[in-house]
């Protein structure tokens, strides 16, 4: 197990600056996710904490120990990827024992890492078949297993669930997150999902060109976030954003945007007239009746089961409401929108910083 930092690291390819100084560390036994959009930069943080690509500036260390000249194979750390390349000649035992032989393990020792990672992972029976006779699941498994019986202080993950089906991805998250309970080796994660990040991170690292935007656990980051970047790429619906002007009405501040005043936090705080957007998610917002809140539109309605997602127009802006169970409105009623002041964001608009 190893604890791991990052120290203002830069990668250029050519003349294109990739990575711009990043610097963060990651405590021992830690499970962090890497997310941002695609090209941000995660993939090439993953392969130089491997040792797979060179480091332009800034220094890696793994357990306080500097490794930018460390090789790969001198770094203890184990990766697995998207597109999980099994040896298809080799059975799954076989599979999982090949990095170790490359080692020149023991025979022994050997043998005794793979029944337990087996064990782990649940491939007991199917050590002796082959990757063309495994399922999906199984296959990512055997990667996993690969990794496990290196037994190394850090385990690098790029979306190694993004192939996989809707219902195997839900079942193999829960694998992961069980298998990092029990090891407790640590853990870099590189997901696109919401949940998968929301749901396994001890931390969130949120990336755009090349730079941290905010880290923090997943609630820190949903429920205050430091910018309009971060409002808008954590949480599934996306954060509704309107453009608006702080109002100072009769000493409180409230937003005007779309014909209405929307209600600010208690904390956040902006003088009369400042550009700002309002943030607030689908799930903060109710349905009342019209002449309650800000009047809307109904646009769509989308019943899920247990939840129903409306668009709704105000003014110029279309907004996503979630809310809970049924409801009994449809296209081209009015209804107004009533919002959980205390749950509201306000930025600046100049900055996009977060403003209280
Ligand atoms: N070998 C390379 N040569 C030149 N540019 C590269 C190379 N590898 C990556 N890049 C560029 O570096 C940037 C970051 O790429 P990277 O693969 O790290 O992104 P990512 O965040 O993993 O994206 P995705 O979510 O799509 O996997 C991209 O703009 C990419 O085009
Ligand atoms: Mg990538």
């Amino acid at each position: 197990m190893a604890s791991v930092s990052f120290k203002d690291i830069q990668k250029t390819f050519g003349k294109v600056k990739v990575i711009q100084g990043i610097s963060f560390d990651i405590a021992d036994g830690e499970f962090v996710v890497l997310v941002g959009p695609s090209g941000c930069g995660k993939s090439t943080l993953l392969r130089m904490l491997a040792g797979l690509e060179e480091i332009s500036g800034g220094e890696i260390a793994i357990d306080g120990k500097v490794v930018n000249d460390l090789e790969s194979k001198d770094r203890d750390i184990a990766m697995v990827f998207q597109s999980y390349a099994l040896y298809p000649h080799m059975t799954v035992g076989e599979n999982m024992a090949f990095s170790l032989r490359l080692r020149n393990a023991e025979k022994d020792l050997m043998s005794q890492r793979v029944a337990k990672a087996a064990k782990i992972l649940n491939l007991d029976a199917l050590l002796e078949r082959y990757p063309r006779e495994l399922s999906g699941g199984q296959r990512q498994r055997v990667a996993m297993g690969r990794a496990i019986v290196r037994d190394p202080k850090v385990f690098l993950f790029d979306e190694p669930l993004s192939n996989l089906d809707a219902k195997l991805r839900v079942a193999m998250r829960a694998e992961i997150k069980a298998l990092h309970q029990r090891l407790k080796t640590t853990t870099v994660y590189v997901t696109h999902d919401q949940i998968e990040a929301m749901t396994m991170a001890d931390r969130i690292v949120v990336m755009h060109d090349g730079i941290v935007e905010q880290i923090g656990t997943p609630l820190e980051l949903y429920d205050r976030p430091v910018n309009l970047f971060v409002a808008q790429f954590i949480g599934s619906p996306a954060m509704n954003v309107v453009e608006g002007m702080a109002r100072q009405v009769d000493g409180v501040c409230q937003v005007e945007a779309q014909g209405s005043l929307w209600p600010v936090p208690p904390g956040a705080n902006a003088p009369d007239n400042t550009p700002v957007h309002y943030g607030i998610r689908p799930g903060d917002i109710s349905l009342a009746d019209p002449g309650h809140g800000v009047p809307a539109r109904v646009v769509v309605v989308e019943p899920t089961g247990a939840e129903t997602e409306l668009l709704v127009q105000v003014g110029e802006s279309q907004l996503v409401v979630t809310v809970h169970g049924r409801v009994d409105v449809g296209p081209d009623d009015e209804v107004g929108l009533v919002v959980d002041a205390k749950r509201a964001h306000l930025f600046d608009r100049a900055s996009g910083r977060r403003m209280g």
